[in-house]
């Protein structure tokens, strides 16, 4: 493992706060039940700063002297009999990088000195109420010794924000990863393709989904994978996964893989037995046709909203050239009639989460997309059956999801390799379904 990317951007956020302390503890190992935990999953922002991927640690910062400290568990034979590695603070610092690290234990023995004379600490409070009790408990141990001269820092600014700014702008390292997370998720919506047939359970596709996520290296999904047959992709976040594919029926796809802490996030839409309905194949061009919009519509110094508005134009015209809507776009848009059918927003910055952080305004204004941002661009139609709604429409829900970066010169679509023109998802699929009885 390089430690340079993270060195990075441990001196990139140094140099920006220049001063004060960051208190940056990673995530807790979540029991799942009894004595079984959830695989373990570090905190991303201190993920981000350290590559350090072991429960129980800090990261403690000393901007005005560059120093990154770490605490971290102990070395312990018997545990990592039972349990496996640990680095220990020594096999920490001269792996990770790090100035200087020690044992958890010692954070109560050291911290209140770091503390004194400090015009900040950088510290997300509100998170986690045992570690905000802690790092009180060291802000008020300091002010237990006022008498010897030292000042108590006065504000505590949430280190989340300037993080947040540096995690939005991808580097290198991120996108390596995000590239290959793209790769991966779409390589599994091609197999979930060639697999899926009439009769088949929405899980056993999921399955497949896994099956390529894991034989990559991506141990886990992103988030729980949505595969939603017929009318239960109008359930918008369905992750039961539980019935049977009928034919007739599309199927929807949400899933995408975390591969070294980045996500990958990807929706496909495609007929269980392999060919579109009319119906189905006209939603699905109006789906299609909006999704190309707003890939389009992304380019450099472009508000976050553009892409969102072209989506929007195309989604309203084609449930007007259906019969789903009346009126003009603009009326449609101005009393939001088409809530009905899309009602959720275009899309979100992608990362290490996959709702990833970053602001989406600035100064109550809609940021603009620069070069090494990475957004998801996600529009659907999703038709419940109701009075206005011509029952061949009735329970078709679409929608088609990419990952795509700003560059300098437009979009670069990170998962392009996911068919998503129709002809291309029926070719695949007779390919597949020929392949079987060949
Ligand atoms: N799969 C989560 C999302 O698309 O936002
Ligand atoms: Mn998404
Ligand atoms: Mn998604």
């Amino acid at each position: 493992m390089s430690t340079a990317p993270y060195l990075q951007r441990r001196q990139r956020l140094m140099a920006q706060l220049g001063s004060g302390i960051v208190i940056l503890p990673t995530a807790r190992h979540a029991v799942r039940n009894a004595d079984t935990h959830y695989p373990y999953r570090p905190d991303s922002s201190f993920y981000y700063l350290t590559g350090f991927d072991e429960p129980d640690a800090v990261l403690v910062l000393l901007p005005a002297s560059s120093q990154s400290i770490l605490f971290c568990r102990s070395k312990d034979l018997e545990r990592e009999i039972w349990d496996g590695y640990r680095h220990g603070p020594d096999g920490a610092r001269a792996q990770f990088g790090f100035d200087q690290a020690y044992p958890l234990s010692e954070l109560d023995l050291r911290l209140p000195g770091w503390l004194a004379n400090q015009p900040c600490v950088h510290y997300s409070l509100g998170r986690d109420a045992d570690w905000d009790r802690r790092v009180l408990g060291w802000i008020d141990a300091v002010r237990g010794q006022l008498r010897t001269g030292v000042s108590v820092p006065p504000c505590i600014s949430d280190v989340a924000l300037p993080v947040a700014e540096m995690r939005l702008f991808k580097d290198a390292h991120d996108l390596n990863r995000l590239r290959e997370a793209g790769q991966i998720s779409a390589a599994a919506h091609v197999r979930a393709m060639q697999a899926t047939r009439p009769g088949r359970m929405e899980y056993e596709i999921e399955a497949e989904l896994l099956h390529t996520f894991v034989s990559h290296g991506a141990r886990s999904p992103a988030y729980e994978s949505i595969v939603a047959g017929g009318a239960n992709a109008c359930v918008l976040h369905y992750v039961s996964n539980r019935d049977r594919l009928r034919d007739g029926d599309l199927l929807l796809i949400d899933a995408g893989c975390e591969l070294d802490g980045y996500a990958g996030d990807i929706t496909r839409t495609f007929p269980v037995n392999g060919r579109f309905s009319g119906e189905q194949r006209a939603v699905y061009d109006i789906v299609l046709a909006a999704q190309l919009a707003a890939i389009d519509a992304i380019q450099p110094g472009v508000p976050w909203n553009t892409p969102a508005d072209a989506a929007l134009a195309v989604l309203v015209q084609g449930l007007i050239d259906l019969g789903l809507l009346s009126g003009s776009v603009a009326g449609n848009i101005e009393s939001e009639a088409y809530r009905q059918f899309y009602m959720h927003r275009i899309g979100h910055w992608l990362g290490l989460d996959v709702h990833d952080v970053g602001l989406y305004k600035l100064d109550g204004q809609w940021r603009s997309l620069m070069p090494g941002m990475v957004t998801t661009v996600e529009p659907g139609l999703y038709i419940r059956p109701a009075a206005n709604v011509p029952e061949r429409f009735a329970g078709i829900g679409i929608r088609i999801e990419d990952d795509v970066l700003v560059t300098d010169t437009g979009p670069e679509v990170l998962t392009a390799d996911a068919p998503k023109h129709p002809d291309a998802i029926e070719a695949l699929m007779a390919s597949a379904q020929t392949g079987a009885h060949a």
